[in-house]
């Protein structure tokens, strides 16, 4: 029986500078450029096995089947893969994640970054990380900056080659930590694929578009010179901006919850009284909370505090996407 198969194993990552509106859907050309963080401790494995005896792709996420769309975008990622390595075979995908489903932690960035490796390493393909990602992105934006280690910045680009993300500096560069606080585990009701699809009715979204380039200059600069001030002010308000941008897009999306603007009041608060601490949230109602490791217990055991706040996890700079067999 022939068959090639690979597993590989990717990190979530955290954008200080979001990625939000789609330029081009077919190959997911965002709307502008990004930075984020890999989140070490957190992570999808993943085991792709392309079989002469198999019938059709097929997903098994966490022990469960999955079929429709979540396969659709599997089978992208295959489909580019098969070509370029000149299979025919249709593939079985495991994949499993480390952290809760449900956690508010989206799988989707490590779930695919983890696909795009361990499938072109079974199809015998030997991607350098830049092609790495631009795979990746075709099933998921943040997949694409879950490729490279570290701090990463997706490169807007135009078409599927110069659309890739880098590594900024690597996961050892700055000791920061990401304190998740998990204030609702219930599934998002609008995903983010909706929503970067309601991102141009608002108003707000070219004006945010425009002033991308400024922040990511300063995010870039922060992380570089590891200045902790610099890097919770852009963030914080670039988190700001494209919630503006989802709270004036029709329909509106409020993926808040009352818990959710208190941490962030407190966060302000603590970053008053001396604790360097900041916030960004994603499309859902969960804070992540960067502080630096030496913080992390007290951010950690202060968030627990807060009311509606159900639990903490926290992660530490992760690496690249790597193959485990
Ligand atoms: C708000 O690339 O995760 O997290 O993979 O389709 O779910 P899907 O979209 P994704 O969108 C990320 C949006 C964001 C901001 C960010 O991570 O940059």
């Amino acid at each position: 029986m022939e068959k090639f198969t690979a597993t590989a194993v990717a990190h979530p990552n955290i954008a200080f500078i979001k990625y939000w509106g789609i330029k081009d859907h077919e190959i997911t050309i965002p709307a502008n450029g990004s930075i984020s963080m890999n989140l070490a401790g957190l992570e999808s494995k993943t085991t792709v096995e392309f079989l002469a005896e198999q019938q059709s792709d097929q997903l098994t996420l966490n022990g469960k089947n999955i079929t429709e769309i979540g396969l659709e975008r599997v089978s992208k990622i295959l489909d580019f893969v098969r070509l370029a390595g000149k299979i025919n075979f249709a593939a079985k995908v495991i994949s499993e994640n480390n952290f809760p489903t449900g956690s508010g932690i989206a799988s989707s960035a490590s779930g695919f970054a983890a696909l795009a490796l361990a499938s072109s390493v079974a199809a015998g393909l030997n991607l350098e990380t830049n092609s790495l990602s631009s795979l990746a992105r075709l099933s998921s934006g943040s997949a694409s900056r879950s490729i490279p280690g570290g701090f990463v910045e997706w490169i807007q680009g135009e078409d599927h080659k110069s659309s890739y993300s880098k590594s900024i500096a690597p996961p050892d560069h700055w000791k920061l930590a990401d304190c998740i606080a998990i204030v609702n585990q219930k599934h998002k009701p609008i995903g983010s694929l909706a929503g970067h699809q309601l991102a141009n009715t608002s108003p707000l979204q070219t004006a945010r578009i425009q002033d991308t380039e400024r922040r990511l200059d300063i995010c870039r600069q922060a992380i570089l010179n590891k200045d902790f001030i610099a890097l919770a002010e852009i963030m914080e308000i670039d988190s700001n901006m494209m919630h503006g941008v989802m709270m004036s897009s029709s329909p509106s999306l409020f993926y808040w919850d009352p818990p959710t603007l208190e941490i962030m009041r407190s966060v302000a608060e603590w970053r008053n009284n001396g604790l360097p601490v900041a916030y960004t949230i994603d499309a859902g109602p969960n804070v992540h909370v960067i502080c630096n490791q030496e913080n992390m217990k007290t951010v950690s055991d202060q968030l627990k505090e807060i009311p509606g706040v159900i639990n903490v996890l926290s992660a530490t700079p992760g690496g690249p996407a790597k193959i485990i067999n």
